[in-house]
């Protein structure tokens, strides 16, 4: 006899079947000193090698401008691992063995002689598949993508029509531009020297389990694809808040502000899951085809009615979300920010899509830092009941049915609905049914980065953003920025860090008989 959760583990569809077989490669890092590669690109390289996931031979090449040698570099990793590492402590033979992978090669990224250096340094391999397919992670200033493509490709390593059997690709990290015209520019930039379909520019979200899931769970369950759309859905709210100020890198976010830095990428990317038409396949083109659909069906936000759609806020100084924890200080205390910044720590806002499906279904969303509690999710709230029999006589209090989508932490998804309070009284309340990813699969969280990397290394780009989602999600946020332009914060703007944000934002869904749904821990 099998237990029903071993019928189910039976059932396991797999749809990577015919997925094809990682081929040798080497992936040469761009900024290989940075925070990124320490914190996230080698702990995923590692894990992949740990798990038996990357292709023999397979070899890794950090290329930067500071003076170190192999042993130096792996060594300064190996440190940064005991602290970056999903998994604690690291397996010392493990990270020994994978240590053979890695090399260094020295070199500016504006020395042309550097590229030659990084050929020889590849053709010393000795076997033209980890000289020849090569995975560029560009873990560098946006300015500088154009001048690594155009020298890369001058040296022979990075080709626009690779040999057949051979390939190069390139991956980039946001922020993918400021505004669209320097998103335009970049992607010219990018695409003078490579091929589109070779460019891999990453929303670490995507790489999210919970995010990949948004798909899966909407097309392959019948119940609720049926009710995904204005004729069942009130609205739907997605909030995506930290507990964390800006810490160290308040230079980087004077220039961005929760607007370009979260919402630009990855609530839009949430939303366009959430809300897309069913693709005609799962072939990255269908998926990506649907979700710029659904980006170009945004009602465009009129400079004029930004103050009426859009709210934005800063935090203030403040007990932080912890009440045992000391103090915090406002974003405008915070290091390399101005003292009078305008910069927004929060956005809230109210988006229309015009499309068959959503017309008249609002969706809302929101952002910050320093709110009470770090979660991501998606509430679809569904319509009330009409108002008799119960709705009659609760009003307002017969709560409406609603899902909850929890991105993180804590993954699931809820269900709620009202029941009978057992007992000799008629009574209702709201009650929860509930799917935990750790109850039913265990602690497996990997890093966003360890299924990105995969991917690219195998060449599928479902979990990347092409180039119109990028300039179309672009102009959106564009249109939001010039309604703010030369506007400093008004004092309704602020809140003070470990509160749920400014009070504009509740009044922005109270406007229409609605309230934020505040994510809570889950126990
Ligand atoms: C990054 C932003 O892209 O995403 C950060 O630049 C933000 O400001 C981070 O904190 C959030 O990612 P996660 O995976 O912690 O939700």
């Amino acid at each position: 006899m099998h237990e029903p959760g071993q019928l189910d583990e039976l059932m396991i569809c797999r749809l990577d079947a015919g997925r094809r077989e990682l081929m040798p490669c080497t992936v040469v890092i761009f900024g290989a000193s940075g925070d990124l590669t320490a914190r996230k690109l080698i702990p995923a390289l590692y894990h992949l090698h740990r798990d038996r996931q990357l292709p023999e031979p397979f070899r890794v090449v950090g290329f930067a401008r500071r003076e170190k040698t192999g042993d130096s570099w792996r060594a300064e990793l190996g440190e940064a691992m005991a602290q970056f590492s999903r998994t604690k402590p690291v397996d010392a033979s493990e990270w020994e063995k994978f240590g053979r992978r890695l090399s260094y090669c020295r070199g500016d990224v504006d020395d042309m002689a550097a590229y030659k250096r990084l050929a020889e340094h590849l053709g010393a391999f000795g076997d033209p598949r980890l000289s020849r397919n090569l995975l560029f992670y560009l873990a560098v200033s946006p300015s500088q993508f154009g001048g690594v493509v155009a020298r890369l490709g001058e040296v022979g390593l990075l080709q626009r029509d690779p040999e057949p059997s051979f390939w190069q690709r390139v991956v980039v990290e946001k922020p993918f531009g400021h505004d669209l015209a320097s998103a335009r520019g970049l992607n010219a930039d990018l695409t003078g020297s490579v091929h589109e379909k070779s460019i891999f520019r990453i929303d670490h979200y995507l790489g999210k389990e919970t995010v990949q899931n948004i798909l899966m769970f909407r097309f392959s369950n019948a119940i609720f694809e049926q009710l995904w759309s204005r004729q069942s859905v009130d609205h739907v709210q997605i909030t995506v808040s930290e507990t964390h100020g800006v810490g160290e890198r308040g230079g980087y976010y004077e220039e961005a502000g929760a607007l370009r830095d979260m919402v630009q990428n990855h609530l839009l990317q949430v939303l366009a899951l959430v809300a897309m038409e069913p693709p005609v396949s799962l072939a990255a083109e269908s998926i990506r085809d649907e979700k710029v659909k659904l980006l170009e069906s945004i009602r465009p936000i009129p400079p004029a009615s930004v103050p009426r759609q859009v709210v934005r806020g800063q935090y203030l100084a403040g007990p932080g979300s912890d009440s045992s924890s000391e103090p915090v200080p406002g974003y405008r205390q915070e290091s390399k920010v101005k003292p009078d910044s305008n910069v927004e720590t929060y956005v809230a806002l109210k988006l229309a899509i015009d499309n068959w499906r959503w017309s008249g279904v609002p969706f809302y969303l929101r952002t910050g830092k320093r709110l009470p509690l770090g979660a991501s999710e998606v509430r679809v709230e569904f319509r009330r009941t009409p108002t008799v029999l119960f709705a009659a006589q609760c009003g307002p209090t017969l709560d409406a049915n609603a899902l909850t989508l929890r991105l993180q932490p804590d993954e699931g998804i809820s269900l709620r609905f009202n029941g009978k309070v057992p007992g000799a009284s008629t009574a209702l309340r709201p009650v929860r049914m509930h799917f935990s990813y750790d109850a039913t699969f265990g602690a497996y969280t990997p890093e966003a980065y360890e299924r990105l990397l995969l991917e690219a290394l195998g060449g599928d780009a479902t979990l990347f953003i092409r180039r119109d989602e990028v300039e179309t999600a672009w102009g959106i946020v564009d249109a939001i920025r010039e309604g703010w332009a030369g506007q400093p914060l008004t004092a309704r703007e602020f809140y003070a860090a470990g509160s749920w944000g400014p009070v504009a934002a509740d009044e922005l869904l109270a406007s229409e008989g609605r309230v934020w749904r505040n994510p809570y821990p889950i126990v």
